[in-house]
């Protein structure tokens, strides 16, 4: 089933440069509309078990690490084709990949610290969006 609907986190490198606004400004010129949306510190434990299905990789410590080093911002955004799209518009993992005109392209600084989560599929959306808000906080 397709929802239209795909989960992003600002996350701490982004928040901590101030750039919250230049990038929910890219979000919402790219037509994605803001459904949700909080600033939320995580503890070490919490972005473990949010990134539990990375569990067995390399990466996962540092990852949780870093993602529990300061606040982020996570949002439910809304547009047709959104988990693609969102994806588009935020380039690749690896910023020296990442292409210009994308989120990561201008302010990721590095692998991890790569400025903003982006949704794969739109079962992990509905999931990870269920992480952070209820339907109540849906609008
Ligand atoms: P995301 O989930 O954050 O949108 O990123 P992604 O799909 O492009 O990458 P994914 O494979 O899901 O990895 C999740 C996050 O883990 C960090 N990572 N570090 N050092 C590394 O080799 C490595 N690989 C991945 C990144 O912060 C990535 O966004
Ligand atoms: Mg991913």
């Amino acid at each position: 089933m397709t929802t239209n609907r795909t989960f992003t986190m600002i996350k701490p490198d982004a928040v901590a440069d101030g750039n919250i606004g230049a990038i929910i400004a890219m979000i919402e010129e790219a037509g994605f509309r803001v459904v949700a949306m909080k600033k939320v510190l995580l503890t070490p434990s919490l972005a473990g078990k949010f990134y539990e299905v990375h569990a067995e990789r390399p990466f996962y410590n540092d990852l949780c690490a870093y993602m529990s080093s300061g606040p982020i911002v996570p949002m439910i955004l809304e547009k047709d084709n959104a988990v693609a799209d969102f994806r588009a518009l935020i380039g690749a993992t690896d910023p020296s990949k990442a292409e210009e005109g994308t989120i990561r392209k201008r302010f990721a600084k590095s692998m991890t610290a790569n400025a903003i989560h982006g949704s794969d599929s739109d079962e992990n959306a509905a999931i990870e969006g269920s992480f952070f808000f209820a339907s109540t906080e849906q609008y």
